[in-house]
């Protein structure tokens, strides 16, 4: 288990300690998207689904960490809605992934007190995943540990629109006034209204790009742009990552006085 020897990360919460006393807050929540599945694989020989196994064993090891390193929230990028654009083989490789990855999971998940939610648009999966994912969420509604999202069939774009389209409901209804709409107001629309906001966004693979990751809730959320494939990313890696974190000055758009 990663342990930081000089900003030290405690298992107490995400408070880091540092050799001259200060106290430095680590990430509360950590937001990743997993890339470099296929290429991993493809340098290996192997078909780009073997990427996508390997890809989810990392994930336990991940989540497993979390504690250690103060991060409460732990959000994963799965699947976009521009990821339908791939192979019909590749899809259905995933899903059918996705479906073992939850039924087997599941109780070692919930035995270890995470909780575990899905945010994105449930409406074009298939029915047995998402009974599946109804059943973790429902399973693991009680843990108090790890929070972890996976977005899965997720677009910053498309759950602002929904979210829009809710609150354009509520507006038609007469439940919301226009002049009450301001940036309190969406977010509550929005899948992740019971999550704070990213305080890190992580990308592996050497891609420098967000590709339509929690576009509202990453505003003033810390980038760390990494080249480790996905499959080869380590709990070690994130304890360094979670220390530079702790180093970095946010102002959130003020001045420092
Ligand atoms: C991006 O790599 C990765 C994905 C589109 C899938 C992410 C899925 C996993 C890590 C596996 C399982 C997750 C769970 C929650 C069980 P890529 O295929 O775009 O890689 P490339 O850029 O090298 O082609």
């Amino acid at each position: 288990m990663p342990r930081v020897s000089k900003n030290r990360v405690s298992s107490a919460g995400s408070e880091q300690g540092t050799s001259d006393g200060q106290t430095l807050a680590g990430p509360r929540h950590v937001a990743i998207i997993m890339d470099g599945n296929g290429r991993w694989a493809q340098a290996r020989g192997r078909p780009r689904l073997f990427g996508h196994h390997a890809g989810a064993r990392r994930v336990g090891e991940v989540v497993e960490c979390c504690p250690d390193l103060g991060i409460k929230y732990l959000t994963i990028f799965a699947f976009s809605t521009e990821n339908w654009k791939r192979t019909q083989v590749e899809i259905s490789g995933l899903m059918s992934l996705f479906r073992r990855y939850i039924s087997k999971e599941m109780k070692a998940l919930a035995a270890r007190n995470v909780r575990v939610r899905f945010i994105g648009d449930r409406v074009r999966l298939d029915a047995k995943l998402v009974q599946l994912m109804d059943d973790l969420e429902h399973e693991t509604a009680q843990n108090e540990g790890t929070h972890l999202t996976i977005a899965l069939n997720y677009g910053g774009r498309d759950e602002v629109a929904r979210a829009t389209k809710r609150l354009a409901a509520d507006v038609a209804s007469g439940r919301l006034l226009p002049k009450d709409v301001d940036e309190e107001t969406l977010p509550r629309y929005l899948d992740t209204h019971v999550l704070p906001d990213p305080d890190l966004v992580i990308r592996t693979s050497g891609e420098a790009r967000i590709s339509n990751f929690l576009l509202w809730q990453s505003a003033y959320s810390e980038y760390e742009f990494i080249d480790t494939l996905w499959p080869d990313f380590t709990s070690e890696e994130l304890a360094r990552l979670c220390q530079r974190f702790g180093n970095r000055d946010r102002r959130f758009g003020a001045v420092k006085t």
